[in-house]
């Protein structure tokens, strides 16, 4: 699937039901490194490439790995230290494999992985923690080579930046390492809970997580378990998006309304009807143009960087000018020109996206840059007068579970070319 062709000018109405976090269930797969015992992992988004390449990489390794509707991990005879070139560089989470296989084996070598381009997304902060605790790494040949001598020791860990991916790879390293550890100004996303939950769930001893503070217990071994990955927020928040610009009422299933407070708020600022149930969000915008916002992207609690292109596209279409800074990765900005191909008005003022609202978007032939960026051009060409091919769209598949026959059945008119 790399290019689609759809058909515009509709309202997307109905239900949809919400795939399991894409970015909880990557480093989960990953931690499962850190035992020897089975593993049984459910809700996973098996159908994403991310999580395809997270597999392959696992079997590469020595897992077993089998799926019949939950997805059954067998780590006991790893018998390689080592992750080539062909599947780390394909996908950014591909670092987390680095700290499970230290603190278990002592020792792992990787070459620097690859994702979405959307910043220089440097490692440095996970190097440094894995150096912290006592590991020795050396950079050779775009090549990093981890080892420790015995177990990885505990420490106390002052985080000089925000980090989702460091604080998993350093609360994944602690699991095995002599003594306690802590992680000072840690990330606090509902994904990092869910990691946490899955460590204690086979046997760690993690308290705190979803605070800034994080407190490891280290332990000598871990044990099997079973697993629920907790649902999709930035998957959630792009349909609840989509129902907004289309003027649309939408009820999205099997969701978690708690991790989406920053995205619920600015909704309804937007002047979306929103409702939330214990696993339920519905929006209703029917008969109504969304009012600008003004956003500032930041860590959880904070609104989320991967809706930052969403909402760029409703404030596309909104009443009034609205702005959203960037604060977390410095070049996430590439579909804007798109955006404008398709009449958005839209100036880029350092981070700030400034949004002029037009009544309505036109047709184009626009290409995806990433991720985010590829279901927002999909949204786009949703809403816009005439018939918009969108072009790159494999970007899609590495995040987002079905999403064009997800969007059908709310109205949409999308087809695969
Ligand atoms: C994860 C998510 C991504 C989300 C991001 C922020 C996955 C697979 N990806 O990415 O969807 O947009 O969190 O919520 O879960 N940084 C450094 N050095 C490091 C690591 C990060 O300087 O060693 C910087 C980054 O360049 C960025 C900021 O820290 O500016 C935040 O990045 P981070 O939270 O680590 O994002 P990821 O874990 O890569």
């Amino acid at each position: 699937m790399n290019k689609l062709c759809i058909e515009g000018n509709k309202n997307l109405n109905g239900s949809v039901t919400i795939s399991g976090s894409k970015n909880a269930a990557l480093p989960i797969l990953f931690m499962t490194i850190l035992t020897e015992e089975k593993i049984k992992i459910k809700n996973v988004p098996i159908n994403l490439t991310d999580i395809n390449i997270a597999l392959q990489l696992l079997v590469y390794l020595g897992v077993k790995v089998t799926y019949k509707k939950v997805l059954y991990i067998d780590p006991s005879a790893i018998n390689i230290f080592y992750a080539p070139y062909y599947l780390i560089k394909k996908i950014r989470a591909s670092i987390w494999i680095l700290a499970p296989l230290l603190a278990r084996f002592g020792k792992a070598k990787i070459f620097f992985p690859g994702g979405c381009k959307i910043g220089n997304r440097p490692i440095d902060l996970h190097l440094k923690g894995l150096i912290k605790l006592g590991a020795t790494i050396n950079l050779h040949n775009n090549c990093i080579n981890a080892s420790v001598k015995g177990r990885l020791q505990g420490k106390y860990i002052l985080m000089e930046k925000i980090s989702v991916g460091a604080t998993i790879t350093i609360m994944s390293a602690a699991t095995l390492a002599r003594g306690i550890t802590v992680i000072d100004n840690a990330a606090c996303e509902p994904e990092i809970i869910d990691i946490a939950n899955f460590l204690n769930t086979i046997g760690a001893n993690i308290v705190g997580a979803g605070s800034k503070k994080i407190y490891i217990k280290g332990v000598l071994k871990l044990t099997g378990g079973t697993h629920q990955v907790i649902p999709d927020r930035i998957e959630t928040g792009t349909f609840l998006v989509a129902a907004a610009v289309s003027r649309g009422h939408i009820i999205c299933h099997k969701t978690e309304p708690k991790h989406l407070k920053s995205v619920l708020i600015q909704l309804t600022q937007a002047g979306a009807k929103i409702k939330t149930g214990k696993d339920w969000i519905t929006l209703d915008m029917r008969n109504k143009r969304p009012k600008a916002l003004n956003i500032c992207t930041s860590p959880y609690p904070g609104f989320p960087t991967d809706m930052q292109a969403q909402f760029a596209l409703l404030n596309s279409i909104s009443q009034g000018i609205g702005t959203i800074t960037e604060t977390v990765f410095e070049n996430r900005f590439i579909y804007i020109s798109e955006l404008i191909n398709m009449g958005a008005k839209i100036k880029l003022k350092n981070n700030t996206i400034i949004c002029y609202g037009m009544p309505k978007l036109s047709s184009s032939n626009v290409f995806c840059s990433d991720l985010r960026a590829s279901a927002t051009l999909i949204l786009a060409g949703c809403i816009a007068f005439g018939v918009t091919t969108v072009n790159k769209t494999y970007h899609l598949i590495r995040g987002y579970e079905s999403f064009p026959e997800k969007l059908n059945k709310l109205g949409a008119d999308i087809k695969t070319m």
